[in-house]
C-alpha cells in the first residue's frame, strides 16, 4: 500500500489517496484552530495523540458493532481508513450543556441535560458551520431520509458506548462531534474522535481535558491530550 496524491487538507488533518482506490491515509497535524479559524496555534504532539486516541475509540466502537472508516494505525501520525465520501454534516451529541449550546440558550455550563441532544451543522467554513435541522438536510439534499435516521441512531449508540467506556476511566463525556461518509452502499462513521472533537472532563475534579484548554487559554494543553491517551488506552 503506497500513499499517493493528497485529496484534502483541513485544519488538523491531511488525507491522501493510496494505490488502492478503496483506502485513504489520514495524517494528523499538530496545528490547532478555534472560533472558525480566528485563533491559530500548534499543540505539541497533538497529531500523534489524536491519531492514537481516535484509533482506540474507533476500535472500541467497532467491537460494539458500529461501522467506522478505521482500518489500522500506520505510524505515530497516520491511520489507514476506508475511502469514504464525507457528508457535509457535523453531528453534535450533548450530555451536558457547554460551549455554544450553553451560550445560545443561556444555560449554565455543566448543567446535566434531561436527555442527550443531537444537533446537525452544515459543514461550511465560509458560513461558520451553521446549525440546521433535518428539514434543511432533506431540502438541501445533503442526505436521504433513511440516512438521517441511521446517522441519528448510530450517533446516540456511539454516545452510550463512549460514555460508559470513558466514565470507567474517570472521564465525563460532555459532548462531541461526529462525521459520517458514504462507502459503497453503506454509511460509515468517519473523521476522528479526539480531544479536538469532544469535551472530556475529569470525573472527580471536572477539570477540562480537551481543546477548550486551547480555545480558552487555560494552559497545560498538551498535558490534557496526553492524560486522555493514557486513560483511554487499554
Ligand atoms: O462549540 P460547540 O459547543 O458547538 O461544540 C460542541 C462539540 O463539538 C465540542 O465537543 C466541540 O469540540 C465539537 N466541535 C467540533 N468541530 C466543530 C464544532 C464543534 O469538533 N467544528
Amino acid at each position: 500500500m503506497k500513499k499517493t496524491a493528497m485529496v484534502y487538507e483541513g485544519k488538523a488533518k491531511r488525507v491522501y489517496r493510496t494505490d488502492d482506490e478503496k483506502l485513504f491515509v489520514m495524517e494528523f497535524k499538530d496545528d490547532a484552530t478555534a472560533f472558525n479559524g480566528q485563533k491559530r496555534g500548534t499543540i505539541r504532539d497533538k497529531g500523534e495523540l489524536n491519531n492514537k486516541i481516535s484509533a482506540v475509540l474507533f476500535e472500541l466502537l467497532e467491537k460494539n458493532g458500529i461501522k467506522t472508516h478505521f482500518v489500522k494505525l500506520l505510524s505515530d501520525r497516520e491511520m489507514l481508513v476506508k475511502a469514504v465520501n464525507i457528508l457535509p454534516l457535523e453531528v453534535i451529541v450533548r450530555n451536558i450543556a457547554a460551549g455554544s449550546m450553553a451560550k445560545r440558550l443561556g444555560l449554565e455550563e455543566g448543567l446535566e441535560l434531561k436527555r442527550p441532544v443531537l444537533e446537525f451543522c452544515y459543514k461550511s467554513d465560509e458560513l461558520g458551520d451553521p446549525m440546521i435541522n433535518t428539514y434543511h438536510v432533506l431540502a438541501m439534499d445533503l442526505a436521504a431520509e433513511d440516512e438521517i435516521r441511521f446517522i441519528e441512531e448510530t450517533s446516540f449508540r456511539v454516545n452510550e458506548i463512549l460514555k460508559e467506556y470513558l466514565i470507567n476511566k474517570g472521564i465525563v463525556l460532555v459532548d462531541f462531534k461526529l462525521e459520517f461518509g458514504r462507502f459503497g452502499g453503506e454509511i460509515l462513521l468517519a473523521d476522528e474522535i479526539s480531544p479536538d472533537t469532544c469535551r472530556f472532563w475529569d470525573a472527580k475534579t471536572r477539570e477540562k481535558l480537551d481543546k477548550d484548554r486551547f480555545r480558552r487559554d487555560l494552559g497545560r494543553v498538551e498535558e490534557a491530550y496526553k492524560e486522555i491517551l493514557s486513560r483511554v488506552k487499554v
